[in-house]
């Protein structure tokens, strides 16, 4: 199935462990090197080389964190396909990193080893490289990962605001119910694209069950999408064993474990990755 985000779109892009979510945004960049039909970024096809105009954000955890760099040369990172001959920023280049780290609130931070910063900061400090060069598309890979919530609903505010200025936004998420259901427009993929369009639409038990191989339940009451993750069941099966348990006097060696069936066991997967 293809995909077409218009430019000023608000994207999230959902699905499980090893669904593919990295790997679509990266096919974007072009950074996938064996792709079968064609991705065209502003109108250009993408082959293998990362297309102009897009800035990206990758998964926190997956960058490395021995490498000694600090906060403001993160930054100046971003600009280095606009360098002239020179490898170093300029002052024009600095004036731009010094605003957008102010913008993004983290000024006071400019001297400080990356590593040492929380994730919520890491977080900003990699869109502040993003930006730095004037993208019309941002992409995200987890932007929300690992960080608490008051962090996360920064993080989303302040893509909000790049939105509105007219920067089209594209980033993967794990979390449905705090970040996806609040996005105009979600892509559900497991391999490829299982659904894509407004979460009102998207967001059904069929489409989100097909996506993550496990039963999700949707609810729906005053204009509030839900979509209930509970291992399904689990709960009557752990009243059960434990009823048994209690009855026999809590012999541990016959009822002490509970059975899972497979999908619970997937379940619990997504959720360790
Ligand atoms: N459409 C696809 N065709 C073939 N392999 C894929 C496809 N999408 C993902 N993969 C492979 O699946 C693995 C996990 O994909 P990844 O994009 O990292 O998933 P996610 O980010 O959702 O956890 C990777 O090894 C990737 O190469
Ligand atoms: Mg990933």
């Amino acid at each position: 199935m293809s995909l077409a985000v218009p430019a000023g779109a608000f994207v999230g892009v959902v699905g499980p462990s090893g669904s593919g979510k990295t790997t679509l945004l990266r096919a974007i960049l072009g950074r996938v090197p064996s792709v079968s039909g064609t991705v065209r970024v502003l109108g250009r096809d993408v082959r293998g080389r990362p297309p102009q105009g897009v800035g990206y954000v990758p998964q926190i955890e997956t960058v490395d964190w021995n490498f000694p760099v600090t906060v403001e040369e993160v930054v100046h990172m971003g600009r280095t396909r606009h360098a002239g001959p020179f490898p170093w920023p300029n002052r024009a280049d600095r004036e731009e990193s010094a605003r957008l780290l102010d913008q993004l609130g983290i000024a006071a931070l400019a001297r400080r080893h990356i590593r040492d910063l929380s994730g919520g900061q890491q977080q900003r400090v990699f869109l502040a490289r993003a930006l730095v060069s004037r993208p019309q598309i941002l992409v995200l890979d987890e932007p929300t990962a690992g960080v608490d919530i008051k962090t996360r609903d920064d993080i989303l505010h302040l893509l909000g605001d790049l939105n509105a200025t007219g920067i089209t936004v594209i980033m993967s998420t794990h979390e449905l119910n705090s970040v996806a259901a609040h996005l105009p427009w979600v892509v559900c993929v497991r391999g490829g694209i299982i659904a894509s369009g407004d979460p009102e639409e998207v967001f059904t038990t069929e489409v989100l069950s097909a996506t993550y191989g496990a039963r999700l339940e949707v609810l729906r009451q005053d204009g509030l999408l839900l979509v209930a993750d509970a291992p399904h069941g689990l709960r009557e099966q752990l009243r059960h064993t434990h009823r048994h348990r209690h009855e026999r006097g809590g012999d541990e060696h016959e009822h002490g474990h509970a059975h899972l069936p497979a999908h619970e066991h997937a379940h619990q997967q997504e959720h360790d990755a």
